[in-house]
């Protein structure tokens, strides 16, 4: 079984990847027992995971309760966050009881930013269940919810304690979400890693399918890029804004066509082809390496094309995006395929052009 590092000191904690994990005592640490534990889900997730988590908590000696939510992005709210606030004062839970955030990333962000808050902060491991939130939310330690003006405006840094990654979940998961989270391990070869890219190229039926091996060696892969980024940039002064590659277009995708009718790993594959075309404008990439990156998500069921949202739509959504500094569109960019940066080299001029390319029809 893998188990990955997050190096940041006295708060440093390991991501634990492999099959059977929800059901075996062994993944949970044996601190837990005595304990009440907080199990944080949903209503899709609880029903599939929740019974055989609870087995395993009670096989340590803890004191498991259920805290199910709603399921979806919209109930990532206020509200919903103090469902969670009222159960754990309900449980008499002390600062020094633990949440558990078994689900997707909705689960996982709300569930640690419950955490980060309660009695100034107790302590949570998560449990992702989602592809999305394996190799991305459930590891870094960010948190939030959202507010009526923006996306996960208000939040957290606050590390889970442990990652459980059981990889069994997977074979529930719709397929339409195992490619969203697929756009997400892309992601990790285009910024930093030409060999695992060229590993995606040579796997992707296999984890298609969900063949388990490739799938640990793909998840595995992808946590100790983002557990070496986390640790070398927390509170992302740096680096950490890699990870951002094909989200600025992305967010422009999602926001253009409205919540949810795009899922988030669909507009990060076409905001990366956005990207990329752009990079190609640069200088910095050629024809080829644009075609394989389109080859790869075409290969995951990705859309390789963005909606026409018309140019000065996309612009002036992007213009909205956190990531813009003094007016200038700060975006992530490639090299080469194995390396992003951070540039604001590109003039809006060209920026346009790159998204008349990717588009699916001109203006
Ligand atoms: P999600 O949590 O909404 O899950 C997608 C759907 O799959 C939901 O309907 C969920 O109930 C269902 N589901 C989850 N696991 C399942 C399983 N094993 N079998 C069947 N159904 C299952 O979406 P997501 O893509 O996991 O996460 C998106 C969220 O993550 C967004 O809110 C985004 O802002 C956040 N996010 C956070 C970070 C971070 O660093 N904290 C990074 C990326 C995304
Ligand atoms: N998903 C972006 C980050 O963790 O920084």
């Amino acid at each position: 079984m893998p188990i990955v590092t997050v190096a940041l000191g006295e708060r440093a904690y390991s991501i634990h990847i492999g099959r059977g994990l929800l059901s075996d005592p062994a993944s949970l640490p044996a601190r837990l027992s005595g304990q009440n534990v907080a199990v944080v889900s949903n209503e899709t997730v609880a029903p599939l995971y929740l019974q055989t988590v609870r087995a395993s908590l009670r096989a340590v000696g803890a004191k498991p309760f259920e805290i199910v939510l709603p399921d979806g992005e919209a109930y990532k709210d206020w509200q919903t966050l103090n469902r969670i606030f009222d159960a754990l004062l309900e449980h008499h839970c002390e600062r020094g009881d633990t949440l558990i955030a078994l689900g997707g990333g909705v689960i996982g962000d709300m569930g640690g930013f419950a955490a980060a808050c309660y009695q100034r902060g107790m302590d949570f491991i998560q449990m992702p269940t989602t592809l999305l939130a394996q190799v991305d939310s459930s590891v870094g330690g960010k948190t939030a919810i959202n507010h009526p003006l923006g996306k996960n405006m208000i939040g957290a840094f606050h590390q889970p304690s442990r990652v459980v990654i059981d990889i069994d979940t997977l074979s529930t998961l719709p397929r339409r979400e195992l490619s969203a989270g697929m756009a997400e391990v892309v992601k990790y070869g285009l910024m930093r890693d030409a060999d695992f890219l060229c590993w995606l190229e040579d796997h992707m039926p296999e984890l298609m399918a969900r063949d388990a091996t490739s799938l640990i060696e793909a998840i595995g892969r992808a946590c100790r890029h983002k557990a070496e980024i986390v640790a070398e940039d927390e509170r992302e002064q740096g680096a950490r804004a890699l990870l951002n590659l094909g989200h600025t277009f992305g967010h422009a995708i999602e926001t253009g066509m409205g919540y949810g009718v795009w899922l988030h790993g669909e507009a990060v594959a076409a905001g990366t082809l956005m990207a990329a075309r752009l990079s190609m404008r640069m200088g910095w990439l050629s024809t080829a390496d644009v075609a394989r990156i389109e080859r790869l998500f075409a290969a995951a069921a990705l859309p390789v094309r963005a909606p026409d949202l018309g140019t000065e739509r996309y612009l002036e959504l992007m213009r909205h995006d956190k990531k813009v500094r003094r007016g200038r569109l700060r975006l992530v960019l490639l090299k080469t395929l194995g390396e992003a940066v951070v540039s604001e080299a590109a003039s809006e001029a060209e920026i346009m052009e790159a998204i008349r390319d990717a588009r699916g029809k001109a203006d």
